[in-house]
């Protein structure tokens, strides 16, 4: 790596959607942080990526392991210039709304929206005082208010609504510094989550959340909401 490498940090690195996402942006000369909740399973996704993957330990549904996480990473590598909030849960599909378990829908923003919502307050502030940064919230179609058609996953559908939430509120906090931040739903994607009938691959999945993190300097790109590279109605 030389000098001037970006840095990103990549929850839920090391199965699914999450393990491309680190494979491109390596691809692309980042040097990546995989993080997952056990550092074994990241590092032998490190194993097959390469030197620019570095393992990392994080159960982003702790307080203390996100800051433990993310201060083993500053200490080691100075900034964080990339942040893809891609660890996610789906834990009430055979429910509706008329049918809601509430202890479900905790455990899900505890991880969908907390989570990332921790990260990025550990995170965001390095990148304005840099001037750079890159924060892509995972979410789903399914999160979209317009297109919710239906009250199946209610916990989930919630949690990604909130998310998106989440990505406009920091996109206008920090809106002039040089930091963006923008949601990407990936589509019905071959997964633990997606099941193994989705139409896409996890590359493919990957695509639309590694292009907002690598958006060139200079892009204005913020606060949207995008698949397949074009934006999403919220
Ligand atoms: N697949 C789809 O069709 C689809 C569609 C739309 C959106 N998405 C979104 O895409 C993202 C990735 O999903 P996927 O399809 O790749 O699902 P997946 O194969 O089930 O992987 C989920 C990932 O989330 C991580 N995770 C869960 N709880 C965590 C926690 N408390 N702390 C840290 N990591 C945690 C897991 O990490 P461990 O390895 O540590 O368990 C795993 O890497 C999610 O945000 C999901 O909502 C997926």
């Amino acid at each position: 790596m030389h000098e001037g490498t970006r840095t990103a940090l990549v929850t839920g690195g090391a199965r699914g959607i999450g393990v491309e996402i680190c494979r491109q942006l390596a691809d692309r000369g980042l040097r990546v942080l995989v993080a997952a909740r056990k550092r074994e399973a990241a590092a032998e996704v490190c194993g097959r990526i390469g030197p620019a993957a570095v393992p990392l330990a994080l159960d982003v549904s702790s307080a203390a392991s996100v800051v433990e996480a993310v201060d083993e990473a500053l200490g080691r590598f100075g900034t964080i210039d990339v942040l893809v909030n891609n660890a996610g849960v789906s834990l009430d599909g055979t429910r509706t709304a008329l049918d809601l378990d509430e202890d479900a829908l905790r455990a899900t923003l505890e991880t969908n929206l907390l989570g990332a919502w921790r990260l990025s307050e550990a995170v965001v502030p390095g990148m304005v005082r840099a001037r750079y940064g890159r924060v892509v919230n995972v979410t789903s179609s399914y999160g979209s208010l317009s297109l919710m058609n239906s009250g199946r996953h209610p916990a989930y559908r919630v949690s990604k609504t909130a998310l998106n939430a989440l990505t406009r509120m920091l996109a206008a906090e920090v809106a002039g510094t040089g930091v963006l931040v923008n949601s990407a739903d990936p589509g019905w994607t071959r997964s633990g989550m997606g099941g193994e009938s989705a139409p896409r691959g996890p590359g493919e999945g990957a695509d639309t959340p590694v292009w907002l993190a690598t958006l060139p300097e200079g892009d204005g790109t913020t606060g949207g909401l995008f698949a397949d590279r074009r934006p999403l109605p919220w």
